[in-house]
């Protein structure tokens, strides 16, 4: 790790190994600015950049990225969960802002204690805040916008904050162009009690008994909506267990690539380029890869 020259504004600007950062252990070198306020996410923004959440969905290359690598931390990493005296009512409770780069699971557990609903569908999602907004992450049991009621978002145009309907989002997609940044959120939530929200974790972490404990970056295609999974599609074509280099397709669950240790983003692209060739469906990736293409 090198620490760079101090910044204008007081980031801490650092080389690191993106490896350090991504759930699948893989990433080379790059700046990473750690920005705790808008004074320093406004100067880390002057140079070409990308905004790294939990780094639960990517797949950076073995030579890092030329780009800043922009982080979250501070004010911008912490919760005020406390209901807004204006916005709350009976029925709904509008917190304080929320910061992306909280991260998701300890949120998720918070809510539960508070006996606060809505979001705890995205149980077991290891992303960031702001990163799992930027996804619209979440399960069959619930997802992000679930519980939304107001995004801030910065780019180097500005701030604004938007609500929920004025983005096009979906599945897996909240309509925020890439690089916009969600700085935090305010979240919209159904007062409930603790046991009835840790009684619907319970059942959406179940979904997941069959999800590999390795090094991963999750899903890494979208499923294709209608018919079979694309889980189901790369098993019925017999890929499971399938290595390059030290990247396999999970035996548990054939839409997972795994680590097994060493392994270089160049294996997992060799190997997300096989189940394109090799499954008859035109597939869409979930998986963000840095940069942005599939070499070859
Ligand atoms: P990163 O991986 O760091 O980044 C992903 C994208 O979001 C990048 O384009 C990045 O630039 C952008 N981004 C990050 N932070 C911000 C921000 N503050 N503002 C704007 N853009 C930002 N996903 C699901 O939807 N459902 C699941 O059930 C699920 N299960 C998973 C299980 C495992 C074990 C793992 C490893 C992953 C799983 N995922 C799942 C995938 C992943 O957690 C989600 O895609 C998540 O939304 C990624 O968030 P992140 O903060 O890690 O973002
Ligand atoms: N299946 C197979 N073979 C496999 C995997 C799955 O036949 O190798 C079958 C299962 O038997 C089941 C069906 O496919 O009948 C669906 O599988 P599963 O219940 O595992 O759900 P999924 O659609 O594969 C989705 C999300 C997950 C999320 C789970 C639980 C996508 C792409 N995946 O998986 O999200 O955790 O539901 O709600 O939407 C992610 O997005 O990264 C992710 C992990």
């Amino acid at each position: 790790m090198t620490v760079l020259s101090p910044s204008r504004t007081g980031a801490r600007v650092e080389r690191q190994p993106l490896a350090r950062y991504t759930t699948l252990g893989v990433g080379g070198e790059s700046e990473v600015w750690f920005v705790a306020d808008h004074a320093q996410l406004a100067e880390a923004m002057e140079q070409p950049y990308r905004i790294l959440g939990g780094g639960s969905n990517l797949v950076v290359a073995d030579e890092g990225v030329p780009e800043r690598v922009i982080r979250l931390t501070g004010p911008l990493a912490q919760a005020d969960l406390t209901p807004d005296p204006v916005l709350s009512t009976p029925e709904q409770i509008v917190t304080g802002w929320v910061g992306g780069g909280v991260p998701l699971p300890g949120l998720i557990r918070k809510l539960q204690k508070l006996g606060l609903s809505n979001l705890e569908g995205t149980v077991g999602i290891p992303a960031q805040v702001g990163g799992a907004v930027w996804m619209n992450a979440g399960t069959r049991y619930g997802e992000m916008f679930d519980g939304l009621h107001t995004l801030e978002i910065v780019t180097p145009q500005g701030t604004r904050q938007v609500t929920p309907d004025d983005l096009a989002w979906g599945y897996r997609d909240s309509g925020i162009p890439r690089n916009h940044i969600v700085t935090r959120v305010r979240l919209r939530l159904r007062p409930s009690t603790p046991e009835e929200v840790l009684a619907k974790m319970d059942f959406a972490d179940h979904a997941r008994k069959g999800q590999p404990k390795m090094k991963t970056p999750g899903c890494a295609f979208k499923n294709p909506g209608g018919g079979k999974g694309a889980g189901q599609l790369i098993d019925e074509a017999g890929l499971k267990g399938t290595r390059v280099g030290a990247a396999m397709i999970a035996p548990e669950h054939a839409n997972f690539i795994v680590n097994l240790g060493g392994a270089t983003a160049a294996d997992v692209h060799a190997l997300l380029a096989l189940i394109c060739d090799r499954v008859g469906v035109p597939l869409d990736l979930e998986y963000e890869l840095w940069p942005e293409t599939l070499p070859g």
